[in-house]
């Protein structure tokens, strides 16, 4: 088995020599293919045009978590997100930042600050405010520990409905009870079909007045003017954002100078170079033994 690596000069310079330890074989880059028969998984965030060209071809491995950029993949090839515990912790990190942020009125304290006026609101408790996490997998349950220490009282809204310890779970057709008792709004979902534009109006006016959104899903799941409506009507206060639609955001758009968003540009996690280089080592390794291939995406669902 060979591993053809489409991803930057800095990360090859990690991988080789994980791969080169660990007697896999890793071909870096398209123009150092001899034989593309040999290939039989490659690591991109997108593709080559001509998959059909690797005839042996069983595995594309996202380098990212996410997978929605990847088109359909042909019969019999395999597609994989990497699983890193350094994605997860970092997503974690920015989503707890961000809802504490929000929690905080750090977009209006940051406004008074360019003011220079010194101006105290009330300060709200973190004990039992509520943090609602739309898609409960690692990263959701991640967050949810992390701010269920700090006294949030969590719920989750997902696909199948299934408990989550310390959280109250909704399945997918309880959506409107589950906004309705969000006080912040927590987007950690995957794009699929079933979940682009899926924070418009009609979400934003199924939460309680004066909610908080912090996005940290895909940009194409926002109806940026939708936000723009809701923030004006005070359905929400504010709404921290990594990812925006588009990205990037144009310069003129109306949300970077919006007091009431605060903007990341897509950075709450990058994956760790040699975590993705183990992750698609334990890859190969399981396909080689006919095991489940960690982080293999279930093409009905898209994630
Ligand atoms: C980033 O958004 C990723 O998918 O890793």
């Amino acid at each position: 088995m060979a591993l053809l690596f489409l991803s930057t000069p800095e990360r090859a310079e990690v991988w080789q020599p994980i791969f080169a330890e660990a007697g896999e074989e890793l071909i870096v880059g398209e123009a150092a293919v001899s034989d593309p028969a040999a290939v039989t998984h490659i690591l991109c965030w997108k593709p080559p045009d001509d998959l059909a060209r690797y005839p042996n071809l069983r595995g594309v491995i996202s380098s990212g978590a996410g997978v929605d950029q990847m088109p359909p993949m042909p019969d019999g090839v395999a597609l994989v997100r990497t699983l890193a515990p350094g994605i997860e912790e970092m997503v974690r990190d920015w989503v707890v930042m961000a809802t504490l942020m929000l929690h905080r009125d750090m977009p209006r304290y940051l406004q008074q600050q360019g003011l220079g006026q010194w101006s105290a609101h009330p300060v709200p408790l973190a004990r039992g405010t509520r943090v609602a996490i739309m898609g409960v997998g690692r990263i959701g349950q991640l967050v949810a520990r992390t701010l269920g220490d700090m006294g949030f009282a969590l719920s989750g809204w997902s696909r199948s409905g299934r408990a989550v310890e310390g959280m109250t779970i909704f399945g997918a057709d309880d959506l409107g009870a589950f906004l309705a008792q969000a006080d912040i709004l927590v987007c950690l979902l995957p794009l699929t079909a079933q979940t682009r534009g899926l924070l418009n109006a009609d979400l934003f006016g199924k939460l309680p007045a004066g909610a908080r959104l912090v996005h940290a899903g895909r940009g194409a799941h926002l109806d940026m003017q939708a936000l723009k409506s809701a923030l004006d009507r005070g359905q929400l206060t504010s709404a921290m954002l990594d990812v925006t639609n588009p990205e990037p955001l144009p310069a003129d758009h109306w949300a970077w100078g919006d007091p009431r968003v605060c903007i990341t540009p897509h950075v709450a996690a990058s994956t760790d170079h040699a975590e993705g280089a183990r992750h698609a080592l334990e890859v190969i390794r399981a396909d080689r033994n006919n095991m489940d291939l960690p982080g293999r995406v279930d093409p009905r669902k898209g994630y």
